[in-house]
C-alpha cells in the first residue's frame, strides 16, 4: 500500500464510495493494539471491537454477559492501533435495549474511546434506539440476520434468511435500520442469496459474515482467521489462515524445555557488568 493511502483514514464517506466502485470492503475483529496495528499494516478497511471478545479473549461461552467497561477496555487498545482503518465499537448486551438515554451514552463512550461508530444487534425493535443515536450525531451500523445476544430467542446459532418469508422479515428489519440512519448493515448467517436480496434493496453499504460473497464486504473474526479461537463453535463459514494456537503453544512448549535443561538464559541473555565490578564483587563473596 502507498504512503498516502496508508495515511488516509477510512470513513463512513470511503465505505460508502468503495460500494459505489464495487469495491469489496475488508474487515476484521481486534481487541487488542498488536492484533489492530498489524490488520492496519495489512489494510484492511475496518476493524471491528466485537462483543465476540467474551468468548475469544475473555473465555465466556456466549456474548451475553461483556460489559462497557471491559469493551472501553478493548476499544482503546484498538484506537490506538488502527491508524487508518474505521473503529466499530460493538455495543453489548443491555447497553442500548433498555433506553434511548443508554444507548447514547453507551454509543458516545466508544466514541471517546476513539472508535468511529458503533454496531447494535437486531431490525425493526431498535430502529427507533439507532434513530436516536443517529440524531445525536453518532455513525451506528445495524446487525441482523444471526444476531448472537438473541441467542436464546433465536435458539442458538442458528443460519437465518433460509425461506423467502424469513427474508422479506429480515430486509423490512434492513429498511427500518436504513430509515433510522445506519450508514451500513451487517449481514450474520444467511445463504448467499437471501444476503444478496436483501443488498438490492438497499442503497447503504451491506456486510456479510457468513453471508456469501454478493454483499459489500467480508467480516471475520480474527481469532477464527488466524487459528486461535478456543473454543466449541465452529461455523462453517470460518476461513482459518493461520495457526496461531500450534505456533503459541509450540514457543511456549520450547521455553518451558529450555528453562527446565538450563539451556536458557544464556549469555546472550545476560546483562553484562564491568570486570572491575566483577572482581570486587568476587572479593565481597
Ligand atoms: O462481536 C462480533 O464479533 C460480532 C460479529 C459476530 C458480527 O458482532
Amino acid at each position: 500500500m502507498g504512503e498516502a493511502q496508508a495515511a488516509r483514514k477510512v470513513t463512513t464517506h470511503t465505505l460508502r464510495e468503495l460500494k459505489a466502485k464495487g469495491q469489496r470492503a475488508v474487515c476484521v475483529t481486534a481487541y487488542d493494539y498488536p492484533t489492530a496495528t498489524f490488520a492496519d499494516r495489512a489494510g484492511v478497511d475496518l476493524i471491528l471491537v466485537g462483543d465476540s471478545a467474551a468468548m475469544t479473549v475473555l473465555g465466556h461461552a456466549n456474548t451475553l454477559s461483556i460489559t462497557m467497561t471491559e469493551m472501553l477496555v478493548f476499544a482503546r487498545a484498538v484506537a490506538r492501533g488502527a491508524k487508518r482503518a474505521f473503529v466499530l465499537g460493538d455495543l453489548p448486551f443491555l447497553s442500548y435495549q433498555v433506553s434511548d438515554a443508554d444507548a447514547i451514552t453507551n454509543a458516545g463512550a466508544f466514541l471517546a474511546a476513539g472508535c468511529d461508530a458503533v454496531k447494535c444487534e437486531g431490525g425493526r425493535r431498535v430502529a427507533p434506539r439507532v434513530r436516536a443515536m443517529t440524531d445525536a450525531g453518532i455513525a451506528v451500523m445495524g446487525h441482523i440476520g444471526l444476531t448472537p445476544q438473541a441467542l436464546g430467542q433465536q435458539g442458538g446459532y442458528r443460519v437465518q434468511g433460509k425461506t423467502r418469508a424469513q427474508t422479506a422479515v429480515i430486509l423490512d428489519d434492513a429498511k427500518a435500520l436504513e430509515d433510522a440512519g445506519a450508514f451500513a448493515i451487517l449481514l450474520e448467517a444467511l445463504p448467499p442469496e437471501s444476503a444478496a436480496f436483501v443488498r438490492e434493496n438497499l442503497s447503504i453499504p451491506v456486510y456479510g459474515i457468513g453471508a456469501g460473497a454478493q454483499v459489500d464486504g467480508q467480516l471475520v473474526i480474527s481469532h477464527d482467521l488466524l487459528g486461535n479461537f478456543v473454543g466449541e463453535v465452529k461455523p462453517r463459514f470460518v476461513s482459518r489462515l493461520a495457526s496461531v494456537d500450534a505456533v503459541v503453544t509450540e514457543a511456549f512448549s520450547t521455553y518451558a524445555d529450555q528453562v527446565r535443561s538450563a539451556q536458557f538464559p544464556a549469555p546472550e541473555h545476560w546483562y553484562s557488568l564491568d570486570s572491575k565490578e566483577l572482581l570486587s564483587l568476587a572479593a565481597a563473596s
